[in-house]
């Protein structure tokens, strides 16, 4: 399918199997997402704008580069705010606009509440970050809400994705560039990613009891 891209780089691939590991702590589980997503933003941004810059070193001048877009992240809470973390980290300039969404669990349809965007937007391409997109429908909502806002392009970086999620997302908002570790073999009856990794958010955030 065209707009999306399923990393085939090792290192994530190992990483993978330390987040689906149900043993992983949740320590270790957000540091290994901040770890991947820094791999997946450098694959999704490889073809990102730049401009030549002078750049002084202790022996001359060289020509350098840098990026020439304003970069917002556009993090799913919960579950996208480790992605932001790890994005911030090769992008620290970005900013930061949270979108709250949670999915009902009968319709697994997301419902809004939260939206931290601007009211003057300066950005020129908007990165929305979710961990999971398992049906699509959180990852096509935020979407629509930043293309509403008037963000001229838009890259979806995932971790784990079902083929529902992906075509759903690459038919709803076909303008978005979906970037992802891997796409699994779908959803279970509940909606979840299988073979999966559980519950992102949780699992970041030390919740998985509660929730079970
Ligand atoms: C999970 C996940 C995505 C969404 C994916 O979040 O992090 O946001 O579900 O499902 P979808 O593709 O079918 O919309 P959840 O609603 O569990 O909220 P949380 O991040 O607060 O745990």
């Amino acid at each position: 399918m065209p707009g999306v891209h399923v990393s085939t780089h090792p290192l994530v691939a190992e990483h993978l199997v330390a987040l689906r590991n149900p043993a992983t702590r949740p320590p270790e589980f957000r540091r290994v997402i901040r770890e991947v997503t820094r791999l997946l933003a450098s694959e999704a941004l490889a073809d990102i704008p730049t401009r030549p810059v002078r750049a002084p070193t202790p022996l001359g001048t060289a020509q350098g580069r840098e990026i020439a877009e304003r970069v917002a992240i556009v993090p799913i809470l919960r579950a996208g705010l480790g992605m932001a973390d790890g994005l911030l980290e090769v992008i620290p300039d970005a900013q930061v606009w949270h979108i709250g969404l949670f999915r009902d669990e009968a319709t697994l349809e997301p419902r809004e509440y939260y939206n931290k965007l601007p009211r003057r937007l300066a950005a020129d391409v908007a990165i929305v970050v979710d961990p999971m997109l398992a049906t699509g429908g959180s990852a096509v909502r935020t979407c629509e809400i930043v293309r509403a806002a008037g963000i001229p392009r838009i890259v979806f970086i995932a971790i784990l994705a079902a083929p529902e999620g992906i075509a759903r997302l690459g038919s709803e908002v076909p303008e978005v560039t979906i970037h992802v570790a891997v796409r699994d073999d779908g959803l279970d009856a509940r909606g979840f990613i299988v073979p999966g990794l559980g519950d992102a958010g949780d699992r970041q955030f030390g919740t998985t009891a509660q929730h079970a």
